[in-house]
């Protein structure tokens, strides 16, 4: 049997992505891979829908996050961290381990933060001010335009953590005055775990210039951005040379698809799922309105056990899915609808789904989650 991830990360691959990876490994710093990482760079300037520098770290998505840190701030310098779930807290702490002076907004789990409240909260001296584009451990979606715009004309670093949504969900780091956004690769991008994606602003990257407080080599982004301005770019330290090659195919293939088509594909799976899982019952963990368009968090019915609606699903079907992060832990079960997924895909998971919880004595109507998602996607399949 043929298995299917559909977890928040990492997500299946596409062939051409697959095929990549076994190629014979080139040295860094040749015209032919200057110029596959020349692709790359230029590519994810256009999937980050910025004309900002996009700079790759070998690293996870914390790497990522680590780096926007280091450069943007100095120890003891004030930033306001608002966590809407297990990755904002993530955020937290790598920013006290590097000194910083966090004012941390928790909003309650399931929950968007509402952009007013940031504003409001934002006390003198703060120097940046961070959140989660997709909160993946609850599947919600925060309106980071709307912070942005909040933020507007004011001397504060606007930092996104944009791993589980970049590629999959509308960000537009300019338009909505984002100072750095950060991805991954495993997820929505299609491409396998290993580089981490920074879209850095003109005043992240005087920010990182005039920092003097911090220390930082590896993560740092003068160094990184010296190294890309070059003829053909490169990066200061040896790179995942086959990471890169197989993100370049991978970003390639978003290029031929669209980005818009793209953001709509993943906006009608998430549909999809919402309204398939709503046919059988079931409730949505993220509260209406503000549910992600890349994952959906399930709340898990009394008296059947999460862990045994995702070996069913695994076992019987091949789909594996993700369950609750911390406290959500047996609470919630979360499919992800991200990367090389289709809207066949989410017929398959509702179907593995509704099979899973009848096994366990759940009654609902079978089929009727897979016909009501269907039906979103005809009609919203004029759209396209
Ligand atoms: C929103 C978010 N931020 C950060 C991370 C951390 O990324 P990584 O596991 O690549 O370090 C994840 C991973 O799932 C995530 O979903």
């Amino acid at each position: 049997m043929n298995m299917k991830l559909m977890t928040p990360g990492p997500t299946p691959l596409p062939p051409q992505v697959v095929d990549a990876m076994g190629r014979q490994v080139l040295h860094h710093r040749t015209k032919e891979y200057g110029e596959a990482f020349d692709k790359l760079c230029k590519g994810l300037k256009y999937v980050f829908a910025a004309d900002y520098p996009v700079i790759t770290f070998t690293a996870s998505g914390t790497g990522g996050m680590e780096a926007a840190v280091v450069n943007c701030f100095s120890p003891g310098d004030r930033v306001l961290l608002i966590s809407t779930g297990v990755f904002g807290d993530r955020f937290a702490d790598i920013c006290l381990s590097m000194g910083l002076d966090v004012d941390k907004m928790d909003v309650a789990w399931g929950k968007a933060v509402q952009p007013e409240e940031v504003k409001s909260r934002l006390r003198n001296g703060v120097k940046g001010v961070i959140l989660t584009h997709n909160e993946t451990s609850t599947g919600v979606k925060n309106d980071i335009a709307a912070v942005g715009e909040a933020l507007k004309g004011m001397d504060i670093l606007y930092v996104v953590d944009a791993v589980s949504s970049l590629g999959g969900m509308e960000v537009r780091p300019e338009e909505w005055n984002i100072d750095v956004v950060v991805t991954s690769s495993q997820k929505a991008l299609m491409c396998p775990p290993g580089l981490t994606f920074l879209c850095v602003s003109p005043r992240a990257v005087e920010a990182a210039k005039r920092n003097k407080g911090s220390f930082r080599h590896y993560w740092d982004f003068r160094k990184a951005l010296d190294f890309m301005d070059r003829e053909l770019p490169e990066t200061p330290f040896t790179p995942a040379v086959n990471l890169v090659m197989a993100s370049s195919q991978a970003i390639g293939l978003i290029m031929k698809e669209g980005i818009e088509r793209v953001w709509e594909r993943h906006s009608r799976m998430a549909e999809m799922t919402r309204e398939g899982v709503k046919a059988m019952g079931l409730h949505l963990f993220a509260e209406e309105g503000s549910a992600s368009e890349t994952l959906t968090a399930i709340q898990v019915p009394e008296g059947i056990k999460a862990g045994d609606i995702r070996k069913h699903m695994e076992q019987r079907h091949g789909i594996i899915i993700a369950g609750g992060n911390k406290s959500l832990k047996g609470k919630i079960i979360r499919i992800a609808h991200m990367g090389y997924i289709f809207e066949e895909d989410v017929l398959d998971a509702l179907n593995a789904l509704e099979d899973a919880l009848i096994s366990y004595g759940y009654g609902l109507e079978k089929g009727r989650a897979w016909e009501t998602a269907r039906q979103v996607w005809d009609r919203r399949r004029e759209k396209i």
